[in-house]
């Protein structure tokens, strides 16, 4: 629909001021096509969020809309338990191909919220069928971004996102958020806080190692801007999940498919963990779709133990690997490999950053943090916390770029087929606005 809709009441829009956007600050987007994003009005916008860290091929592909609607006709729902279509098993083979180590099964949902309960359950009953059932404790992080519902909110560690709900669920702690001042202006990784891992350790001191099931992390903390690992962390948590038989598991929803230059952050930090989540630009934010990657000691452990015809797995959607979302992930998964978008990603990245630390001179900026394709510009506040960012992303899109803010944090991640020339536009306008403050 390319006109304006006459009521807006109805939609209760999501982590969104429904009061300020329905009197008159509508940002109503009517076309998006490659980096470009047209409003209702026909004002055009630079993507340079990828959406939501969703369409690093650039937007309405057209052979993933082909393969989507070729898979409609032909079949356009296939019922997931106790059934399966091909493309499916097809799409499991090649993302099991391309994640690190022993994750060979892929277990698939529709967000990356359920990709995180998915994982949490995964560990719970890993544990129970190998008779550790006394192995109920999650382990988080603070500012920790691990999506909306009990189970990713109570593991998470965003303030916002869980004082109003509640406890969430029992037996979860946390580890201290890696985003020391140390680390101010850091590219890749931190060189200072390793030692934060110890907090992991701490909490087996304290609540004894046999009692965790699961540490979960984002190998790097997207949603609330970038928050790198310190040189050493990931691995450090690693070995200390080793020494207690804790499974490790990495939230790559934003960093899976190649935002930190690699096809995981598993692989740019090089620390192999036990589940990787994974959504968003796994159908290039075509189509809902989300998956868990599963290391082989799990699947095996649980599929084995199971009787010879009963369920082995008690969860899973009613759109867990839907027909359209498989055509989406499988054309996805072709470009990728025709278009060598992780070379393109990594290719990109240095100009990406030179460019993005060269707004460091800008007296408002506080703060950046970059890697890869994925960066994080932390402004002075104005006021209460977010009122700037919030001005910010207003005025970014009067003056034609798209990008995502948390608080009073300023978020990129272009899209892999950006040129050089549109990151200059890029920044060319964050530095002409923020200057402005
Ligand atoms: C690391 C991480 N986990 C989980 C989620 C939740 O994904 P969804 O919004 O698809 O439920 C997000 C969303 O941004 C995320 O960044």
């Amino acid at each position: 629909m390319r006109i304006m809709p006459n009521d807006l009441e109805a939609h209760w829009m999501p982590f969104t001021s429904n009061k300020h956007f329905k009197t008159g600050h509508t940002r109503m987007m009517t076309e998006g096509k490659g980096i470009v994003y047209k409003t209702y009005q026909g004002h055009e916008l630079i993507d340079a969020v990828s959406g939501l860290f969703c369409s690093p091929l650039g937007h309405a592909r057209p052979e993933i809309a082909d393969a989507v609607h070729k898979q409609l006709l032909e079949m356009s729902y296939c019922p997931p338990f106790q059934h399966g279509h091909p493309s499916a098993f097809e799409l499991a083979r090649r993302i099991s191909q391309l994640l690190p180590g022993n994750l060979d099964y892929v277990f698939y949902g529709s967000s990356g919220s359920e990709a995180v309960e998915t994982t949490l359950k995964i560990a719970l009953l890993y544990h129970r069928v190998k008779g550790e059932g006394q192995r109920l404790r999650l382990v988080g992080r603070e500012k920790g971004y691990h999506g909306v519902n009990f189970g990713g909110f109570s593991v998470g560690g965003m303030v916002k996102n869980r004082e109003m709900y509640g406890l969430g669920i029992p037996g979860v702690v946390h580890m201290r958020h890696t985003n020391i001042p140390e680390n101010k202006y850091a590219r890749d990784e931190g060189a200072h806080g390793v030692e934060l891992a110890e907090d992991l350790q701490r909490l087996c001191d304290t609540y004894g190692g046999d009692t965790i099931a699961a540490c979960i992390v984002e190998p790097v903390g997207g949603s609330v801007g970038a928050y790198l690992p310190p040189k050493g962390y990931l691995k450090r948590l690693r070995e200390i999940c080793d020494e207690h038989g804790i499974l490790l598991i990495f939230d790559e929803v934003i960093t899976g498919f190649g935002r930190t230059g690699n096809p995981f952050g598993a692989n740019t930090y090089e620390v192999q963990p036990d589940m990787i989540t994974m959504a968003k630009a796994m159908t290039n934010g075509a189509i809902p779709m989300s998956a868990v990657g599963v290391g082989e000691h799990i699947y095996k452990t649980i599929v084995d133990a199971a009787p010879e015809k009963g369920v082995d797995f008690f969860h899973g959607y009613t759109y867990s690997g839907h027909p359209a979302a498989c055509a989406a992930g499988l054309a996805t998964l072709d470009i990728f490999e025709k278009e060598d978008m992780f070379g393109r990603a990594k290719a990109l990245s240095n100009p990406f950053l030179d460019r993005f630390f060269d707004l460091k001179d800008l007296p408002i900026v506080t703060n950046m943090r970059g890697v890869g394709l994925l960066a994080a510009i932390d402004l002075a506040p104005d006021g209460a916390p977010g009122t700037r960012g919030y001005q910010a992303v207003m005025d970014l899109y009067d003056k034609g770029v798209l990008v995502k803010v948390t608080g009073d944090t300023v978020m990129l991640s272009p899209a892999f087929i950006c040129e050089e020339s549109d990151l200059d536009r890029i920044f060319e306008t964050l530095r002409g606005v923020l200057s402005g403050y």
